[in-house]
């Protein structure tokens, strides 16, 4: 995949890592980038194309893949670190952090599938973790939802998860 030319999509482009992502497609000859953000008012990058986008919500995620008919890369960099203990953590937290890193990023792929298909073509980047490989206390909720994604990404591979 070629990025000089390419039509990019960010998430959690308002900071972060996401913020750098956007910056270095820019820097790197991508034609459009759009940064995404759930608070579009704090992406503060000159040269992108600002949309809102909340992963987990689906209709958030329709609206942009609606808006951004041109995107032939998608960076899914959003996520969300709550330290949420599986065991003894808040079950909202857990819960969180299934909807956005799983959830939420299965959402944007699979609308933004369909689109890069019509471009003729693409790449999709998840942006996963280390932690789904292992976990320790405080932050087994996020490797637990990093380990989910992964699952996912084995399934559109079609690949046998390793180990097994
Ligand atoms: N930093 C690390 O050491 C590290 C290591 C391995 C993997 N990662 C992964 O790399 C990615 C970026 O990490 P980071 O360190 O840059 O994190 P960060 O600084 O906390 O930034 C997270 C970004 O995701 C956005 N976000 C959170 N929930 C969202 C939602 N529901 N919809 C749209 N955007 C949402 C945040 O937006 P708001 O400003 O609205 O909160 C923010 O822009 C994450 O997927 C993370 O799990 C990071």
């Amino acid at each position: 995949m070629d990025i000089a030319g390419s039509v990019a999509l960010v998430t959690g482009a308002g900071r972060g890592m996401g913020r750098h992502f956007a910056r270095q497609l820019l820097q790197r000859g991508a034609a459009k980038v759009y940064a995404t953000a759930r608070n579009p008012e704090r992406v503060d990058l000159p040269g992108v194309e600002v949309l809102r986008l909340d992963i987990p919500d689906p209709a958030s995620v329709a609206a942009a893949a609606a808006v951004a008919t041109d995107v032939s890369l998608v960076v899914n960099n959003a996520g969300i670190s709550t330290m949420a203990n599986l065991v003894t953590g808040e079950p909202a937290d857990v819960r969180r952090e299934m909807e956005t890193h799983f959830f939420g990023t299965l959402a944007v792929v699979r609308a933004f599938a369909p689109v890069l298909a019509a471009n003729g073509g693409g790449a999709i980047l998840n942006v996963n973790s280390a932690l789904s490989w292992f976990s320790y206390d405080g932050a087994n909720a996020y490797a637990a939802a990093k380990a989910a994604l992964t699952a996912d990404l084995n399934a559109a591979h079609g690949r046998t998860p390793v180990g097994s």
